[in-house]
């Protein structure tokens, strides 16, 4: 898989490109992260990547021609053969689940655009696949966003976690919270580990765990169940 992401803000992504899992992904090359300098379109045409938005009002909104210009150049880089899915961030997007992360998964190549200050000119819409939110809140950028983005997606690529069953059982994966997990030791400060897991009985620890992870799902996030 490959992951362009388009930023006024490349270093942003330093310290998140090389960190342990993320990094020995794209060490081992199990995916490309390219950053892409919004800036440097802009310098290479008019010099401004933003403007006052036509009609009056506060803020700033990023020019359509330099982030189109922006997504071309990205596009010209990417194999003729691939389609790439290319997703605004934006907090009027489509909110961010593990399902969709699933599906964002099976694509071969991921071109995220961030914005800052007010927003985008309406008009780049027109260009792209999907808008993505990552919650109803407002954050200054949509470097963050594209950060959980990739994190959540190469993590969910083969090889990428060492165990291959760890992203299977995991919260969220099966439309449940995760079930509660223990280890050494058996016994701290007077807290025991349910005796059901020390037993052996793989049919008995699987039932439970899925009973403990209905159980967690519904007191903690009933909007997670659906009703039949
Ligand atoms: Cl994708 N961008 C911004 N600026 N704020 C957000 C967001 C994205 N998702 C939630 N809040």
């Amino acid at each position: 898989m490959r992951i362009d992401i388009i930023t006024l803000f490349p270093e942003f992504f330093d310290g998140f490109k090389s960190h342990s899992i993320i990094g020995r992904a794209i060490k081992s090359g199990k995916v490309e992260v390219f950053i892409h300098n919004l800036r440097d379109k802009a310098k290479d045409n008019y010099g401004s990547v933003d403007d006052h938005p036509y009609g009056g009002g506060p803020g700033m909104v990023l020019r359509f021609d330099i982030l189109l210009n922006a997504l071309n150049a990205v596009k010209a880089q990417s194999s003729k053969l691939i389609q790439p899915k290319v997703i605004l961030m934006t907090p009027q997007g489509q909110v961010y689940t593990q399902k969709i992360a699933q599906k964002l998964a099976k694509e071969e190549n991921l071109i995220l655009i961030c914005g800052h200050y007010e927003g985008y000119d309406e008009r780049i819409r027109d260009y792209v696949d999907s808008e993505i939110s990552i919650g109803d809140y407002v954050m200054t950028g949509g470097e963050l966003a594209a950060m959980v983005i990739t994190d959540s997606v190469v993590r969910l690529l083969p090889g990428v976690l060492g165990d291959d069953m760890s992203s299977h059982d995991e919260s969220h994966s099966e439309g449940l919270l995760e079930y509660p997990q223990y280890t050494r030791p058996t016994e701290y400060e007077g807290k025991r580990v349910p005796g059901i897991l020390l037993g052996g009985n793989h049919k008995e620890i699987e039932r439970w765990r899925h009973e403990q992870a209905t159980l967690r799902t519904q007191t903690r996030r009933p909007d997670l169940i659906k009703e039949p």
